[in-house]
């Protein structure tokens, strides 16, 4: 009992008894430091993994828009026009397609910068600006087939109305040979008067199909092209103003009868002698034009097959009659009344005199074709 009795003292360690005994005092005091100690190292640890956070959170955040910045200074803009980039967002536009001009820049602070055609002002100068008109331009062109790469270099190049010219002649596959023509005739073209050379185009060399064949304007010429199988819905022409045998596009037909009646009214006669002319026909007529004068001088009297506007039905080739015979048809009053007032019944001449660098045919004082009143 007693062995147990002490063992059980034993058991009972002073400072868990809580008595005074001094060596029992220490080791409290010693575990309870240890224990304070680790306790502040823990806490300590956490303050710095918390600083160490916001540190690594505050560089996430300067670090990409110190680069940012860097970047579009490296590009050439000034510490406050990147502060009004970073305001606007741009910045990710302007750095990902290294756009930067001077004029650019002055757009994006003067805030008149037309974010759609960002990448045009990168083309322009001050000098040059871009406003409205420019930007209907730009969008003009895109439909008429030009690429973006296209117009910055006619922008950056030529003026606004040594532009506008390509709206109505031909789209041209490269834009290059058109500015260096331009620029040639600089001396004698202003806003009121315009002329090229023509050495921009080669005549069949980028061909197209005609985009709407059932456009009463379409354009059938040197580029643009009818198929061997297109024929439009024909109308025999009265022999009283046409020799036996042709037809126009059935609107094109009354016009002309409104037309060769008029004339007659006044004393001038005038009828159809070739009209509507199927791709089979074009191929003789024009094969025998080179058999007898070479393709050059074929190519300046005739179309090649496929590319004639008599294929189109809405073309008519016009003679006089009770004129003198020997007379070309340039000469005849025929040509005087009808050259003078095509317009009004829905024609026009269309190899003029004085034109052939643009028509690329010699004048043909006979060929009328019909696009209609409007
Ligand atoms: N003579 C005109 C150009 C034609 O052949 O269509
Ligand atoms: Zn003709």
């Amino acid at each position: 009992m007693a062995a147990k009795k002490r063992r059980k003292l034993r058991i009972k360690l002073p400072w868990k008894t809580g008595r005074t005994d001094s060596g029992a005092q220490t080791v409290t005091v010693k575990k309870k430091r240890r224990k304070r100690r680790f306790r502040l190292s823990r806490v300590r640890k956490q303050v710095w993994y918390v600083l160490a956070g916001i540190i690594a959170l505050l560089a996430l955040i300067f670090v990409p828009v110190q680069v940012q910045k860097n970047k579009l200074k490296k590009l050439g803009y000034s510490k406050d026009t990147i502060a009004v980039i970073r305001e606007k967002k741009l910045a990710k536009t302007l750095l990902d397609n290294a756009y930067y001009s001077a004029y650019l820049e002055q757009s994006i602070n003067d805030n008149t910068l037309n974010l759609d055609y960002i990448d045009m002002y990168t083309a322009v100068t001050s000098e040059r600006g871009l406003n409205n008109y420019d930007f209907l331009l730009i969008n003009r062109l895109t439909e008429k087939g030009y690429t973006r790469e296209q117009i910055q270099n006619l922008f950056k190049n030529l003026k606004f109305w040594e532009i506008t010219p390509l709206l109505v002649f031909d789209y041209q596959a490269a834009e290059a040979p058109y500015i260096d023509d331009v620029i040639a005739h600089r001396d004698m073209n202003s806003e009121y008067h315009f002329e090229v050379s023509g050495t921009y185009y080669t005549p069949y060399k980028e061909t197209l199909p005609v985009p709407d064949q059932s456009d009463i304007t379409m354009l059938v010429n040197k580029t643009y092209y009818l198929d061997d199988t297109y024929e439009p819905s024909l109308a025999d022409l009265s022999v009283y103003y046409s020799a036996p045998g042709q037809q126009l596009a059935k609107e094109a037909a009354e016009a002309l009868e409104t037309w060769a009646t008029a004339g007659r009214n006044v004393g001038v006669t005038f009828y159809a002698a070739s009209a509507y002319r199927p791709y089979s026909s074009q191929v003789q007529i024009y094969n025998n034009y080179v058999s007898s004068w070479g393709q050059e001088q074929a190519d300046a009297l005739s179309a090649r097959a496929g590319f004639s506007e008599h294929q189109t039905g809405l073309t008519v080739d016009i003679a006089a009659t009770g004129e003198d015979d020997k007379k070309e048809f340039k000469d005849t009053n025929a040509y005087i009344w009808t050259s003078t007032n095509s317009a009004d019944y829905g024609w026009i001449l269309r190899y003029p005199q004085g034109k052939e660098d643009i028509t690329q045919y010699e004048f043909e004082s006979w060929h009328y074709r019909y696009l209609g009143t409007e």
